[in-house]
């Protein structure tokens, strides 16, 4: 038989979806499964833009230009003048999603063996796109007793080395939840320009930061044009998961022609999603303060019930929608798959994300999960009970 890639063998699976066989079991068995494990809101996409592509003047579904439709990215950097970053069009590629923004910003920016430093526990996914770039992740630690805030600057600067292209953060973070302050990005950049680094911010949580804090940008840092790099996203902002469409922007020309001839590579972004997104654009602030009001409550009620629990231990997540939460139990992912197979309170148990798949330091995070505050509140008192009556079982 052919053989596969070396790459191919070396792709890690997603923590988030791994366990789907065995909550598939759950289901089988008639179980109800809380699904805490995935960033899929419930929250309803805005009707302004189902209603774009129910009612549209297309006779054909053609190709749009490979950067994106024109109109739509203007209208994007309309969008970021209102959060302070100043962009234009020509500083902007529409992706198939956050994630292929994300696929563009490691092929346009590093090669085969290159390093990127990335502040763990990070978004799962990244180690995938830098096994598929063939870069090495370089963990920096941040840590659950710190709130996952920014590492000190010595622990960046000791990781540097003549391979090292980037520092890729994700804020505010998934899984940490962390927002990082406008000081943390200052730092950062002062880094990347010392050590002519690129840096790439993930930000595809913007919106969703709480406790009246504000989100600030790499694109907001003055001076940093030809380091930023922002990968962007709808899918969380507007419930758009679906959509699959994303954006990377940068202001450094040569980063954006590089990233061009990835997309002309995969000809276009998704046509009728473009169309729901720019009239996703028109969205009332109203939505997002709702938005933002049920995941606060849903955050309170979620980390109140979390530390109710004997032996566990949550960091306070400050946007995004998750956390990262310690369990009194040697190995989070064989109690997830316990918890799916063997366990049920009520016809009911819980699918959570094992975190060791969020580092990628080995035996790191073997007690911890990911839980995704997507569901009502309702739901997530629910699931909080089973967590706690299912840890009493599995550690009698
Ligand atoms: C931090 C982060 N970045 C990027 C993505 C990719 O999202 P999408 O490709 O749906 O835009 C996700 C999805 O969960 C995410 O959590």
């Amino acid at each position: 038989m052919p053989t596969i890639s070396q790459k191919g063998i070396a792709m890690p699976e997603s923590p988030i979806r791994k366990l789907v066989p065995y909550a598939e079991k759950a289901y089988k068995q008639g179980k109800t499964v809380y699904h805490l494990n995935i960033g899929q809101p419930d929250i309803k996409t805005p009707e302004i833009a189902m209603d774009a592509v129910k009612v549209h003047m297309l006779d054909v579904l053609a190709y749009t230009k490979s950067d994106g439709s024109e109109g739509y990215r203007n209208k994007i950097a309309d969008y970021y003048a209102k959060h302070d970053i100043h962009v234009n069009a020509n500083n902007i590629i529409v992706t198939t999603g956050g994630s292929e923004a994300l696929a563009f910003a490691f092929g346009s920016t590093m090669d085969v063996d290159d390093e990127v430093i990335i502040p763990e526990p990070f978004y799962a996914n990244y180690n995938g796109f830098s096994v598929a770039a063939g870069v090495k992740v370089v963990p920096v630690i941040s840590k659950i007793e710190d709130n996952f805030a920014l590492p000190p600057i010595e622990e960046f600067e000791k990781l540097i080395t003549p391979k090292t292209k980037a520092i890729l953060i994700c804020n505010p973070g998934n899984p940490t939840g962390y927002l990082y302050t406008k000081e943390e990005i200052q730092k950062l950049a002062k880094i990347v320009k010392k050590h002519d680094l690129f840096l790439i911010a993930d930000e595809v949580y913007r919106e969703f930061a709480y406790d009246g804090l504000q989100h600030y940008s790499v694109m907001q840092e003055p001076d940093l044009e030809e380091h930023a790099i922002m990968v962007d996203s709808v899918s969380k902002r507007y419930s758009m998961c679906g959509a699959r469409i994303g954006c990377i922007v940068s202001k450094n020309k040569e980063v954006m022609a590089t990233a061009m001839k990835f997309a002309q590579a995969r000809l276009s972004p998704p046509t009728f999603a473009q169309i729901a997104s720019e009239a996703a654009l028109q969205t009332p602030q109203s939505y997002f303060d709702n938005v933002i009001e049920e995941y606060v409550s849903r955050r309170n009620t979620l980390i109140d019930g979390l530390k109710e629990i004997d032996g566990v231990r949550v960091a306070n997540p400050k946007g995004a929608f998750y956390c990262i939460a310690e369990l009194p139990v040697e190995n989070a992912e064989d109690f997830a798959k316990w918890l799916l197979e063997s366990f049920e309170y009520e016809g009911a148990t819980i699918m959570v994300a094992p975190a060791a798949g969020f580092y990628s330091s080995p035996n790191t995070g073997m007690n911890q999960i990911r839980i995704a505050y997507v569901l009502n509140e309702d739901s997530l008192k629910k699931s909080v009970e089973i967590l706690k009556e299912a840890l009493k079982v599995y550690n009698a």
